[in-house]
């Protein structure tokens, strides 16, 4: 198959979130904050970071609105953000049928709204398979709570591999991240998928089938170096938020702080940066001030 960059990507901030009511029944799960930025930033800066400029957010009706006031066209961070409702949460690869018409038969990534990747590794992976992409792509970690997530299993003598969503028993600690790269063989299998015994369609229905068809790879990220969080959970808000609280502390540079990301990228140049962090307060702000003002 012939390389070809991947720039566009859809982030699914759909649901309800009844987990976090009530902060659910007058905003999106994906707009609550996880220390100082609404963790919708997390996985934008995933994209903006490593080349993807054309984004497309897709949301429930109710929270559009939210999404268009907090980050309206993307001109501030030189990229630029389109949105798309999704009328009822029917499962992630939904995403792909929605999205469609926007990925334009190019491969594209897809990012849930609601999960944390960062650290050494990361940008460069992800970069390097944005920039040239000729397969569809999973992401794993080893991670402890391999009964919330899609656990990779494998089987290396005979060269087979097999996900299974939320396992109650596996041997395995290697769980599937929420960022994706797909082309359009995946659009068509998303629409041919029946709803599980949840109601959803489920994406690692979708990533089986690449598996058996020999049309996807599989990049782990070392978990020593590496950080994911699945901040889709309002019991892990406040510990991930300390986590990357204390993490930035370290390393003296936020993590996914959007305004720096597209100054340091050069996507927008120092005044339109200086125009837009003017006059504006918080911690995510003042930190901008203090290093660029
Ligand atoms: C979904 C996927 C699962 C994946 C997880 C990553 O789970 O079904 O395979 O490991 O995202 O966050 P869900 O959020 O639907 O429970």
């Amino acid at each position: 198959m012939k390389s070809q960059k991947v720039t566009r990507g859809i982030i699914l901030a759909g649901g309800k979130g009844t987990r976090f009511e009530p902060f659910t029944l007058y905003t999106s799960k994906h707009l609550l904050p996880i220390n100082d930025k609404p963790i919708i930033f997390y996985p934008l800066s995933n994209f903006i970071k490593n080349g993807i400029k054309k984004i497309l957010i897709i949301s429930d009706k109710k929270y559009i609105e939210n999404y268009k006031s907090l980050l309206g066209s993307g001109q501030q961070f030189g990229v630029s953000i389109s949105y798309k409702v999704q009328k009822k949460p029917r499962g992630l690869p939904e995403a792909l049928i929605l999205g469609e018409k926007f990925v334009k038969n190019k491969p594209f990534a897809l990012n849930l709204g609601d999960h944390i990747l960062f650290g050494k590794d990361v940008d460069k992976i992800l970069k390097k398979n944005f920039t040239k992409n000729n397969s569809n792509y999973i992401f794993t970690i080893n991670h402890k709570n391999t009964k919330e997530y899609g656990v990779l299993e494998k089987d290396k003598k005979k060269n087979k591999f097999r996900i299974i969503e939320k396992p109650n028993k596996t041997k395995s600690k290697e769980i599937v991240v929420g960022i994706y790269i797909y082309d359009k063989d995946a659009i068509k299998i998303a629409k041919k998928l029946k709803p599980s015994s949840r109601k959803e369609l489920e994406i690692t229905d979708l990533n089986n089938m690449l598996i058996d068809q020999k049309k996807i790879k599989i990049l782990k990220f070392d978990n020593k170096k590496n950080f994911w969080f699945d901040a889709g959970d309002s019991n892990k808000v406040l510990d991930i938020s300390s986590f990357i609280k204390k993490y930035e502390k370290k390393s003296k540079i936020q993590i996914a702080n959007l305004n720096e990301i597209a100054l340091l990228k050069k996507l927008i140049n120092k005044n339109k940066f200086l125009n837009e962090i003017r006059g504006k307060k918080g911690s995510y702000f003042e930190y901008l001030k203090k290093k660029y003002e």
